[in-house]
């Protein structure tokens, strides 16, 4: 390849995108590393960094900031009409979603791009600044709180005034991954007394750890441990039974429920039916984290509070965008720290190596190449 290597950073078109996928601050970074930096106008303005600022880390700020590019970066994968002047064999980096656009997927491979998935991340350690699943979940879990506070119609600290106590809301967090941990840190941070459970026993500890109570399924076995890679899997019909059980008893106490199960590449399990919604207090605010993937809770609905039996349900469908500034400063870090992690200084651009490269490579030489992609 002739000359230094061409980074374009995309400007999102999707609708409720207000994330960018590189800041000043990683412009300056790849600039130091040897890369020309284009960036299409106006890719930050939705989360407050202005066209002279990219123009002010080195970058060019131009309607042609793709031609010649060698490195595309994004937040969601771009449309190919978004895509055209980039090189042949691009790089096309981003959270591409690779089971929710098969045929964008495809349609790269057919122009000879080389897709990268960054939500194909491994949960390695060396790999866990790159991990925009964890940077988005981790904001996404502190939003989640935040929102449902601003619907409740209470308080969630304890407050002893002249006019009386307001006790303190009682939050549930169902999934204790990485958003869920902030979801409870948050909730705890507000003043609210806190459970939470999980299926993967590792988690038992993990909540005990920031000052909130375990609610465990005891009668049948859950996943022992962190799970495989970290991750829950779908769990037996009589797991699920006794879950249901406990979750009746413990939610009709609850005042705020955060829900944030997740099962790599399902549906996300349903965790509250409506007849248990039912028992909750009126005035009661369910946020459901899953929403986008199906969602935890019945009749939850994107991007809407429904009202069900006087109890609020939510959930967005892009939750860390609605934390502009810190999701991109996130994402943007994460997305620089794969790419200088193997930065070669010989050829002038990153090669990867085969355990991360293979994990995220979608597509390459005309042909999509994961694994989990093909059959
Ligand atoms: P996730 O977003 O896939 O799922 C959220 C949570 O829901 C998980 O804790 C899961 O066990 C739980 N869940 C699934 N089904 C459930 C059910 N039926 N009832 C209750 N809970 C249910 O998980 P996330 O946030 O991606 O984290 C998964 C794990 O990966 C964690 O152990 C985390 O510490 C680990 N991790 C490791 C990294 C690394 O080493 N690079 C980076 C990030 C996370």
């Amino acid at each position: 390849m002739a000359g230094p290597v061409r980074i374009a950073v995309l400007r999102e078109r999707a609708s409720g995108e207000t994330r960018v996928s590189a800041t000043p601050e990683t412009v300056k970074k790849f600039i130091a590393l040897g890369a020309v930096v284009a960036v299409e106008p106006g890719a930050g303005l939705a989360a407050s960094i202005a066209d002279a600022d990219y123009a002010a880390a080195g970058a060019s700020v131009s309607d042609g900031a793709l031609t010649g590019a060698d490195i595309v970066l994004g937040v969601q994968g771009p449309e190919l009409a978004a895509l055209s002047g980039a090189h042949d064999g691009a790089w096309i980096v981003a959270g591409l979603d690779p089971f929710g656009n098969r045929a964008r997927v495809a349609a790269y491979a057919e122009q000879g791009f080389e897709a990268l998935a960054m939500e194909f991340m491994p949960r390695i350690t060396r790999a866990q600044s790159m991990d925009i699943l964890s940077s988005q979940s981790n904001l996404a879990g502190y939003k989640a709180v935040i929102d449902a506070a601003g619907v409740y119609g209470r308080a969630f600290p304890m407050m002893m005034t002249a006019a009386g106590t307001v006790s303190a809301a009682k939050a549930f967090v169902m999934g204790v991954g990485v958003a869920g941990l902030q979801a409870i840190a948050t909730a705890r941070r507000l003043g609210a007394q806190v459970s939470a459970t999980d299926v993967r026993s590792a988690t038992r500890e993990q909540i005990q750890s920031l000052g909130a109570k375990p609610i465990f399924v005891e009668s049948v076995a859950g996943i022992e441990g962190e799970g495989a890679g970290g991750y829950a899997t779908e769990m037996s019909e009589e797991y699920q039974r006794a879950q249901a059980e406990l979750v009746s008893g413990h939610i009709a106490k609850q005042d705020i429920v955060i829900t944030t199960a997740l099962i790599p590449g399902r549906a996300a399990p349903r965790l509250i039916s409506d007849a248990q919604i039912a028992t909750m207090k009126p005035g009661s605010v369910i946020f459901d984290l899953a929403v986008a993937q199906g969602g935890n809770v019945e009749g939850s609905v994107a991007d809407q509070v429904v009202e069900r039996h006087g109890v609020k349900i939510m959930g967005w469908s892009n939750t860390p965008a609605r934390l502009p500034a810190d999701a991109s400063a996130l994402f943007s870090r994460n997305l620089y720290n794969f790419l200088s992690a193997f930065w070669d200084k010989e050829a002038g651009r990153p090669v990867l190596d085969a355990e991360i490269g293979d994990a995220v490579r979608l597509t390459r030489g005309g042909q999509v190449v994961h694994p989990r992609l093909l059959g």
